[in-house]
């Protein structure tokens, strides 16, 4: 492993990291690795469930609309180029998906059959098997990728980036028998997902412990948007982790909710920011700890959604009959390692694609079914970044919060350009002692952050989150994966309840009970570096 550099290592096996390994192997025939810490298909990307959105089909939709939409949902803090790139060139994207492979749901004329999500003004999402869409762009990229000559090692945990002279040159990787090698490779991309499992409650599997993001910022590359995750409003309220999803194509297709008095509360198609909240409070007002998805209206719900309709009975609800018990779950990380228009990070040599990275396509809150999307456009562009001899961060997107603008004078920032508030936090020590149990851990700041970091928050919930943080951070640990996810989760959760106790406002994904207005005075990024 120490003797040959590859030309790049893929971290993460889900849309963005596949998409940008068949590209780079496939088409550009450079050496390429794919090191992920599970097996191939096991990455976020096959819990996806309602699709993908782009403009497809013809007037009255548009990629204008569809920037438009995902600007509003970003809540001002949206790169517009990043966004243009993403609705620009998404249609290309998900039309070659289909040539590798992928099956997307069609009408009975054979064209592809359209969905309306919250915050889309119009049905532009893509899907597949209804609500399986994620597993099955996870299929056909895995079936591409195992036809390229790319070397996969599979559970291979990163531990860190290896840095030499001002460049990323691989990461250490402890392998499953419990070694540790250098992967060496000229360029490495991170596409290792977000952090869902920061929290107690989320839609997202046991190995979103935002491992990527955490290697940056101990690396001191610029991660952003860090406090902004997304809660998902409709996940099946029960006992389970992950908590199912029931996907916001529900309510595209009239799925209504009801508080536990029977009323509607809001309107079903806000984005999920807007929802998440509104549930929120009227659960806090009701003493409930759930609302209800009733979708007993919806024709066809059986062959529409059938993976759905399983989950369902096997719990002994009938959506026909059944109002559904929901509620807010984390469900997907906003910010990440900052990223130019061609996911070059702060780092020269180092890239991040899809839910790993701030490329500024999400800004405070994504838009729903932008994140396959994202990873299929950025993943590749990496790609084509590289091939054309790029290695370092332009002043483009996102980074050009990052690159070249005074982190004291935000009031000089040009116009369409998002400031940045720098923030650079020193490592907390791990304490001698006897190691603890990594599971005991976890789920302890899980609940706490899920307590005092969720969709509401405050100045002294955080503090006190803060503290657990900080805990965990220093609390001895073992050389086991367990331990190391947790470290990572860790050491994102600092940087996000650090980003939202300074963020005194109430935007996108973050709410301040204490901060209820949007505050121009916060219209700026905050960046760990
Ligand atoms: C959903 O189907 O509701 C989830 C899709 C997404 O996260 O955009």
């Amino acid at each position: 492993m120490t003797d040959t550099e590859l030309d790049l290592l893929v971290l993460g096996s889900g849309v963005a990291g596949l998409s940008a390994a068949v590209r780079a192997a496939d088409t550009h025939k450079m050496r390429v690795g794919v090191l992920t810490k599970g097996e191939l298909p096991q990455a976020t990307t096959r819990w996806a469930q309602g699709g993908v959105a782009a403009v497809l089909g013809g007037d009255p939709d548009s990629t204008d609309l569809h920037l438009a939409d995902t600007l509003k949902a970003g809540a001002g803090l949206c790169d517009i180029e990043a966004v243009r790139v993403l609705v620009d060139e998404g249609p290309l994207r998900v039309n070659e998906l289909i040539s590798l492979g992928a099956i997307f749901d069609r009408d009975t004329h054979g064209q592809l059959e359209l969905a309306r999500e919250g915050g889309h003004s119009l049905a532009r999402i893509v899907h597949a098997g209804g609500s399986q869409t994620g597993a099955e762009v996870e299929r056909a990229l895995v079936e591409a990728v195992q036809l390229t000559m790319a070397a996969i090692h599979e559970h291979a945990f990163a531990l860190e980036l290896i840095v030499e002279a001002g460049r990323c040159r691989g990461v250490t990787a402890r392998f499953p028998d419990g070694s540790v090698h250098e992967v060496r490779a000229t360029n490495v991309l991170v596409t290792t997902g977000g952090a869902g499992q920061l929290y107690a409650v989320t839609t997202n599997p046991l190995e979103a412990t935002g491992d990527g993001i955490a290697m940056a910022l101990r690396a001191g590359v610029a991660v952003a948007d860090i406090e902004f995750t997304q809660f998902h409003p409709t996940a099946l309220s029960v006992e389970a982790m992950p908590r199912p999803l029931l996907t916001e194509a529900l309510r595209g297709h009239g799925a209504l909710l009801r508080d536990t008095t029977g009323e509607r509360f809001v309107d079903e198609l806000q984005p999920r920011d807007v929802v998440s909240r509104a549930e929120t409070r009227r659960m806090l007002e009701l003493g409930a700890d759930h609302v209800f998805l009733d979708a007993t209206g919806l024709e066809s719900f059986d062959t529409r959604f059938p993976n759905i309709a399983k989950e369902l009975r096997a719990v002994g609800l009938d959506p026909a009959k059944d109002w559904l018990p929901v509620a807010p779950a984390a469900h997907y990380t906003c910010g990440g390692i900052v990223t130019d228009l061609r996911g070059a990070s702060s780092l020269p040599g180092l890239w991040a694609a899809g839910e790993a990275s701030c490329s500024g396509v999400h800004g405070a809150n994504r838009l729903a079914s932008n994140s396959l999307l994202e990873g299929m456009v950025f993943g590749p562009r990496a790609v084509e970044a590289i091939e054309a001899g790029a290695s370092g961060p332009e002043a483009s997107g996102a980074m050009r919060t990052v690159l070249g603008m005074d982190p004291d004078l935000p009031d000089q920032v040009p116009a369409g350009v998002i400031g940045g508030r720098f923030v650079h936090l020193e490592p907390i020590e791990t304490a001698d002692g006897p190691t603890e149990d990594p599971a005991a851990l976890r789920n302890q700041m899980q609940r706490e952050l899920t307590a005092h970091a969720g969709v509401l928050r405050d100045a002294s919930s955080l503090d006190q989150a803060a503290k657990v943080v900080a805990d965990v951070l220093a609390a001895p640990r073992a050389d086991t994966v367990a331990d190391h996810e947790v470290r990572n989760l860790a050491t994102v959760a600092r940087a996000a309840v650090d980003a939202a106790r300074r963020r005194e406002e109430s935007r996108g994904a973050h709410t301040r009970d204490d901060f209820p207005e949007t505050s121009v005075d916060f219209a700026h990024r905050i960046v760990f570096a």
